[in-house]
């Protein structure tokens, strides 16, 4: 049988779109881009456009190819999925950044908001799924104090295979396992790591772990379509074909010339534009609960990609954007004032949905009363559908950039999409910004100090380093 993602006609309906007046002359006047601006930059944009597939083309951009060839890869997570399931009712994931945010967000977007209050047969069968992406000490006692150990898949994830908040929780949980359940512990751990580098994947060999592995030339943030992202969602019931496919779509559309019809190329050009004009401030505010995470995952990727202190000639430019995380409607009750009435320095992305996925309406009580009658008859649908058309509006006038991404309803294909669609304009950005948008020296520092700190054999000049650091002084201390 024919899969629907399978069917142009399908696939046409579900396509996302974008939608950029806001952001342009005739609607924000001075604060606006004008047609010029791109006109401008259409030799930026060509050579931008080239390096993108040049560097696909000799294997920089790995990422770029994940919606294609990996039959294998589903298969393999398909199948162990089948034979696991059943055994398990929780698979957590140990990792952190591009190792749990993805995860994160695509859990959040498909499955019911409740997924784990759910009974497992309401589940489908599918096993519970939580994300411990932090070493709060607080975290991992309190989710032994829910889970039943015996009946848990733990997925370790790091592309590194030597991150520290990982690691560790992995030997705390490996600890435990062998503690409570002797033998058996290798088969309540599954690893998913760089093929090569790394100490989980030489520990994985060793101790005989199930592995899935994470192409070598994708980054954390950019793996979400890689077993990373793939093997905890299959957990979770979700269709990783149709994400997969879904990404295809918006590969088919980022190979556009024209960047008038090309999504990602445009959100890039127009967030750079933005920059030019010192809109230093990215706002996400999807009017959906079910993707407030992917502002979280966009988060990372817009931050750690494009927050450089040089770009690719060596030339000091501390550029980037700062990503802030909205959720509609309720941060109209919250940020909207700044957004609205603060510095002209932010663009503000929408993400709104046509077709959600329940419709809920509203009684209609009180008609006696005008100023809430009027609420009576309408669909919750209907108001955050107005409440988001109507902040669209309200910063128009105040100005201030906006612009909208609509998903035709939320499911595995326009979420593939939407995830491809802001790493093209990732990767899209960097290449304008003439940065490196795959590198994050800037978070090594902190994880230098902390192995020093920590009496991590080879640190001991940066511990020295530390120790000759300027002492803090009780004068400014209250
Ligand atoms: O994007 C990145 O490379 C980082 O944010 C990583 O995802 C994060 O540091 C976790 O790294 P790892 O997967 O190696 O444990």
């Amino acid at each position: 049988m024919q899969k629907r993602f399978e069917q142009e006609d399908w696939k046409k309906n579900q396509q996302i779109s974008l939608d950029f007046n806001h952001m342009m002359v005739e609607f924000i006047q001075e604060e606006g881009l004008k047609e010029e601006d791109i006109q401008r930059n259409l030799d930026k944009i060509a050579a931008a456009s080239r390096a993108m597939v040049d560097k696909r083309t000799a294997g920089q951009m790995d990422w770029r190819d994940l919606p294609y060839g990996q039959e294998e890869v589903v298969k393999e997570i398909t199948e162990y999925v089948d034979q696991m399931k059943d055994q398990i009712d929780a698979f957590v994931v140990l990792g952190i950044g591009g190792s749990a945010l993805g995860p994160m967000a695509v859990q959040q977007a498909i499955n019911h908001p409740y997924y784990n209050e759910l009974s497992k047969e309401k589940r489908n069968g599918y096993p519970k799924l939580y994300v411990v992406d932090n070493i709060d000490p607080e975290r991992l006692p309190a989710l032994f104090d829910i889970l039943d150990i015996k009946k848990t898949l733990f997925n370790v994830i790091t592309k590194s295979g030597s991150t520290s908040e990982t690691m560790s929780q992995f030997m705390i949980i490996k600890d435990k396992l062998e503690k409570e359940i002797g033998v058996e512990a290798k088969n309540h751990i599954v690893c998913t790591t760089d093929k090569e580098n790394g100490n989980l994947i030489k520990i994985a060999r060793e101790e005989n772990y199930k592995t899935f592995i994470i192409p070598s030339g994708v980054g954390g943030r950019f793996s979400e379509l890689t077993p990373v992202g793939l093997l905890p969602a299959a957990f979770c019931g979700i269709d990783i074909e149709e994400m997969l496919a879904g990404a295809a779509w918006m590969d088919h559309l980022c190979k556009e010339e024209d960047i008038f019809k090309n999504p990602g190329h445009m959100y890039g050009l127009l967030h750079y534009l933005a920059m030019e004009k010192g809109k230093n401030i990215s706002v996400m505010m999807p009017y959906a609960d079910s993707l407030k995470y992917i502002s979280d995952w966009y988060a990372q990727l817009w931050a750690e990609s494009l927050g450089k202190k040089y770009d690719l000639d060596g030339n000091e430019v501390y550029v980037g954007q700062t990503p802030v995380k909205a959720l509609g409607a309720t941060d109209q009750h919250s940020q909207v004032q700044l957004y609205a009435e603060g510095p002209f320095d932010k663009v503000i992305v929408f993400i709104g949905v046509d077709q959600y996925r329940d419709t809920i309406h509203i009684p209609k009580l009180y008609e006696d009363i005008p100023s809430l009658g009027f609420l009576g008859g309408t669909t919750h649908n209907q108001l955050i559908q107005t409440e988001q058309m109507a902040t669209e509006y309200a910063l128009m006038k105040a100005k201030k950039m906006n612009m909208t991404i609509t998903l035709p309803s939320v499911n595995e294909f326009t979420i593939g999409q939407l995830l491809y669609l802001f790493e093209v304009a990732t990767g899209f950005t960097g290449e304008l910004m003439n940065i490196n948008a795959f590198d994050q020296p800037g978070v090594e520092e902190g994880k230098d100090a902390t192995y020093a700190l920590f009496g991590r054999p080879g640190y001991e000049e940066k511990k020295a380093e530390l120790d000759a650091r300027p002492k803090k002084q009780d004068k400014y201390r209250i």
